[in-house]
């Protein structure tokens, strides 16, 4: 690397467990509604988190993948919940790491958010109508026996039991992601899935050790954490994406996430990834955020400021090279989480770098920057010569 590339904060490495990421731009988990109803990782997995890979991102998170069938958010997600689905994801695992980024995956169980349309087939409960396409609708499960919203089924409240052989799943998913080579284990604790469920007075009414007060809301994401940590190896990293807070009145606040997130550091979770909302499906009433540019910044600030050790990232709406920096020089995290800006541009990375550190086509995969860097030579020449890629055009004759 050359000296320039020390220069920013974005392009300074991060060290975390077993692994450095040459950069802290840290491509977000995004669902692709890629995958037949096997929930295995299809070719179009393979090329979308490689080009990620290709593009420079530091760590590339596969999208929430689901520990059981009943886990998924629709028909087309991913899952790791058999042995089956490890070898499509080795080699997707193996890609991203011939690029030198870091493989890491987002495992999840979707709880009473499941059964669920893909975004253009409406993105609402999967209702009898859409058999047709397939796609039947499931029971879905939940702390307690509460909707997600208007027009959404009511979830089957898990039993103590349950929640004991849930747990388990999620160990044995995260030793199949660690299998395939994934270097960081991503909990979906955010948005209303499963995990986050358990935690918001919105969705868990429980009156047993699973429900009431703070201490027992925590009990079971907590576990499935203990779980994780004993069941990967010491060098792989955990990270925990969390909603910070519901937003809603009588729901899961800051304060509490301050609380929560010093247990989850104290069992080995590495990063805490901040997000919000999902709480409820019904989008009028779920009371989010507001989406401006960097929107869960001052989240993460909040408990970078107040938790002791641990790395903190943001997400939202980070769009722009000097703003991610800033981002990382105000303290305001330590990783940046970019989804859509990198759907639109999958070199995003390599344009913050030169944006940043000087033009370089040092990072790029050779097979195209070799010819990049000879480009620039080409075309400053023909700069010099004062022709533009009109200058043809305007002069011939129409
Ligand atoms: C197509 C798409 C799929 C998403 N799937 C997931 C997901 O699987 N897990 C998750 O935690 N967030 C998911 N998200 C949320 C993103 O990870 C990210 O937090 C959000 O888009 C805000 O960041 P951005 O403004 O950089 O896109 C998804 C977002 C998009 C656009």
């Amino acid at each position: 690397m050359s000296e320039s590339a020390q220069a920013s904060l974005l392009f300074t490495p991060l060290t975390c467990r077993g692994f450095t990421a040459p950069n802290r731009v840290m491509v977000s988990p995004m669902q692709q509604y890629a995958s037949d109803d096997s929930g295995r990782a299809s070719d179009f997995h393979l090329v979308q988190l490689g080009r990620f890979a290709m593009g420079g991102a530091g760590m590339v998170i596969a999208e929430a993948t689901a520990i059981e069938p009943i886990g998924r958010m629709s028909h087309m997600d991913l899952g790791l919940w058999s042995d089956e689905q490890v070898a499509p994801l080795t080699r997707i695992a193996a890609f991203i790491a011939s690029q030198g980024s870091i493989p890491g995956i987002q495992l999840v169980h979707a709880g009473r958010k499941g059964s669920m349309q893909a975004p253009w087939d409406g993105m609402g409960p999967l209702t009898e109508a859409d058999t047709a396409r397939g796609e039947e609708p499931w029971e879905t499960i939940g702390p307690s026996a509460i909707s997600p919203g208007s027009g959404w089924s009511v979830p089957r409240e898990m039993t103590a039991a349950e929640i004991v052989q849930n747990v388990a799943l999620w160990a044995a998913a995260a030793r199949r992601a660690a299998q395939a080579g994934f270097r960081i284990i991503d909990l979906h604790g955010a948005h209303g899935y499963l995990l986050h469920a358990f935690l918001s007075p919105i969705s868990n009414h429980r009156t047993d050790a699973y429900g009431g007060s703070l201490k027992n809301r925590m009990r079971y994401p907590l576990e499935v954490v203990s779980a994780i940590r004993a069941a990967i190896p010491d060098d792989c990293a955990l990270f925990y994406r969390l909603s910070v807070l519901d937003g809603i009145e009588g729901g899961w606040t800051e304060d509490d996430s301050l609380v929560f997130c010093r247990e989850l550091l104290a069992r080995g979770v590495d990063l805490i990834d901040c997000s919000s909302g999902g709480a409820i499906s019904d989008r009028s009433s779920d009371v989010r955020v507001r989406r401006g540019y960097a929107f869960h910044a001052p989240y993460s600030r909040k408990l970078r400021q107040n938790l002791d050790g641990g790395l903190v990232a943001t997400v939202g709406l980070i769009v722009d090279p000097h703003q991610a920096e800033a981002v990382l020089q105000a303290g305001d995290a330590d990783v940046v989480a970019i989804g859509r800006e990198l759907l639109e541009d999958p070199n995003w990375p390599h344009h913050a770098r030169s944006a940043l550190n000087g033009e370089s086509y040092d990072d790029w995969p050779q097979e195209s920057g070799w010819w990049l860097d000879k480009r620039v030579g080409a075309l400053r020449k023909l700069k010099e010569a004062g022709e533009t890629p009109m200058t043809r055009y305007e002069t011939l004759a129409p």
